[in-house]
């Protein structure tokens, strides 16, 4: 940490701080308040005095006081750092001091700045590489495809070809190997290197300032896998970054909302059509960093549904996040078989039409209840109330509820008695890591429902852990077929064993005990796992460290259903303890939560 941010921070009290901007009750050792990140009528957004820090159980946002301010201002950290500062009474000279620096600072700050311009030279060979006369075969397919010449040229799009050390043969400055290893683009194995990327189209990803930080490959035409992505680097991390917006911050200005869509390609037609306030989410999903990021323009936000592609719940998921973060999300659907690419180069006028005619996701949902039978209102209910429950303005809330009632022809107390069961029922926040969709659960009560959820998320992680051990052994032999076999079981067994005897484990044998039994239940659900399988197995992604990275996502996610169903049963004790003023009672329970507070892993 630089001396200027502790200095900061020793004078400030993060309570006052806090507590200047939302109201902040005692709890314990702690405060507490209801969330001002996301939605919720119950507190699990905590503040601790002792360590300066807060943290939300609900949504999983934390850090220190300078966090804070950088969140629920919009600010970036050094607005943030001068916004604490004045509130520091620390005399002016000492924030025009903070220009020094520690040599350690200076020397990541240079690798970094090599890091990005070797990376631009590296965007700059492939660049040229397209741009060869004889490259026809990819010059061809790019123009087939819609992309004028001064598209390729504004988004630096390359290829590289076949070739195992194209980069190092044609980069001028060598002795570049360690930093290119570093920045994803060459690889290494068995001490020796090869190039990550080859016989691909190369779009180069940019940050905001419009460098080049990371690269989405495309296979030329068709194969497998379509898309190879840069893993995250000192330069790039995936789910902060938004493909087109240092190109589109202009246009989302003038029109006064963004435009989402998936794909490279969706991204560079709209803009070279003029849509120029597109941006994408480049192989991932949509995450609340995104939306932070976003949220800084507009809040506005068109989100582009593709009805034959991705499933409804998937989409559901991202309206859903962006409706928690405030966001007047509209939705825009294509016709049916076309992605924006395509229909922009087949019928422009008629997607212009589809964006202008496109309405707010509730809207949405409820025309597509064609009919009002019982069964099929029950069904639309099911999507519509937990996307009114994300809205985080009340008066949008009310607006929606009476809108739905009168619809579906019921009355409003009926729709707030379900909204009122979905709030209780929602133990897990959906966030962009939520691998297990909590709506497609049975309803026999929300314990079972939540009991299922973690099931599910635990037969996942395991089937993942299976596959993984599996590739690995089946890496030199390539054979076929996926069995789990002994050996993984033990290594399976082994994250279990590592749980249990986790504080999260412990918390969770005290406060929800019911949960034991999950673990014998795990050890039979062998269906479950190779069901996941086969499923997996389908989408024929044979890369180990996407199943590393899916492995710790999927242990996450399952670890974090945990975390939230115990904090929601500290939280439900602590009020009881409250109303009882057991002052006894309430500092075990805020020392618990402390003690899950620690164990987050997020
Ligand atoms: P799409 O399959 O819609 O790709 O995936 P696309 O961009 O429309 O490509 P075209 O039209 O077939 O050329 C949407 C996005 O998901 C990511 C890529 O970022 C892609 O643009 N993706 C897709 C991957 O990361 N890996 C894949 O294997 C496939
Ligand atoms: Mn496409």
């Amino acid at each position: 940490m630089q001396p200027i941010v502790k200095k900061i921070k020793d004078r400030v009290n993060i309570i006052d701080i806090i507590g200047s901007l939302i109201k902040l009750d005692r709890a314990g050792i702690n405060h507490k308040a209801c969330c001002p990140f996301h939605h919720e009528k119950t507190p699990s957004f905590f503040v601790s005095e002792q360590r300066q820090t807060f943290n939300c159980f609900g949504c999983g946002v934390k850090g220190d006081v300078v966090e804070f301010i950088k969140l629920y201002e919009h600010l970036d950290f050094k607005d943030a750092l001068r916004y604490v500062f004045d509130k520091s009474g620390l005399p002016e000279s000492d924030w025009q001091q903070n220009q020094e620096r520690s040599l350690q600072d200076i020397k990541a700050d240079q690798e970094k700045k090599d890091a990005q311009n070797l990376f631009e030279k590296v965007v700059d060979i492939y660049h040229t590489n397209l741009l060869q006369k004889d490259n026809t075969r990819v010059q061809d397919y790019l123009t087939k495809r819609g992309l004028k010449i001064e598209t390729i040229k504004d988004w630096k799009i390359g290829y590289t070809p076949e070739a195992w050390q194209f980069v190092e043969e044609n980069i001028q400055d060598k002795n570049q190997s360690i930093l290119l290893e570093k920045i994803g683009i060459v690889k290494s194995k068995d001490g020796k290197r090869y190039d990550f990327f080859r016989d691909r189209i190369i779009f180069p990803i940019f940050d905001i300032q419009g460098h080049a930080i990371a690269i989405s490959a495309r296979i030329v035409d068709k194969g497998e896998p379509k898309y190879l992505n840069s893993p995250d680097t000192i330069l790039f991390n995936k789910s902060e970054v938004l493909y087109g917006l240092d190109k589109a911050k202009d246009g989302i200005r003038k029109f006064k909302y963004t435009i989402l869509v998936e794909g490279q390609m969706d991204l560079l037609l709209c803009h070279q059509e003029g849509f120029n306030n597109t941006v994408a989410t480049s192989g991932t999903a949509l995450t609340d960093k995104h939306l932070q990021i976003l949220r800084r323009y507009t809040n506005n936000l068109m989100l582009i549904y593709d009805a034959d592609k991705a499933g409804l719940a998937a989409t559901i998921k991202a309206w859903t996040l962006a409706l928690k973060y405030g966001f007047e999300v509209k939705t825009a659907v294509m016709t049916a078989g076309e992605d924006p690419a395509s229909l922009l180069l087949k019928d422009k006028k008629l997607f212009l039409n589809i964006i202008k005619n496109a309405t707010h996701v509730i809207d949405y949902i409820i025309s597509q209840s064609d009919n009002k039978s019982r069964i099929s209102t029950k069904n639309s209910l099911e999507r519509i109330i937990p996307l009114i429950a994300s809205l985080e303005s009340s008066v949008d809330r009310e607006f929606f509820s009476k809108k739905t009632a009168e619809f579906f022809d019921l009355s409003l107390e009926n729709i707030n008695t379900e909204l009122q069961k979905y709030s209780q029922s929602e133990y897990t926040y959906i966030d962009s890591n939520n691998r297990v969709n909590v709506n497609d659960v049975d309803n026999s009560g929300p314990e079972k429902k939540v009991y299922t959820t973690i099931v599910k998320a635990l037969a996942e992680f395991k089937s993942l852990v299976y596959i993984y051990n599996q590739q690995l052994n089946t890496l030199d032999s390539k054979s076929e077929g996926i069995k789990p076999d002994s050996d993984n079981i033990k290594k399976t067994d082994s994250y279990i064993y590592e749980y249990k005897n986790s504080d999260l484990g412990k918390l969770q044998v005290e406060y929800i005990p019911d949960l034991n039994s999950m673990f014998d239940d795990f050890e039979k659900m062998d269906e479950e796992v190779i069901f996941n399988l086969e499923n997996i197995y389908s989408q024929k992604k044979v890369d180990l460290d996407f199943y590393r990275q899916e492995i710790e996502i999927s242990y996450k996610n399952f670890t974090h259903k945990i975390y939230n169903l115990i904090f929601q049963e500290i939280q439900n004790k602590l009020k009881k303890a409250e109303i009882i003023k057991d002052i006894n009672l309430i500092n075990k329970y805020t020392q618990d939560i402390n003690i899950l507070w620690q164990n987050q892993k997020r």
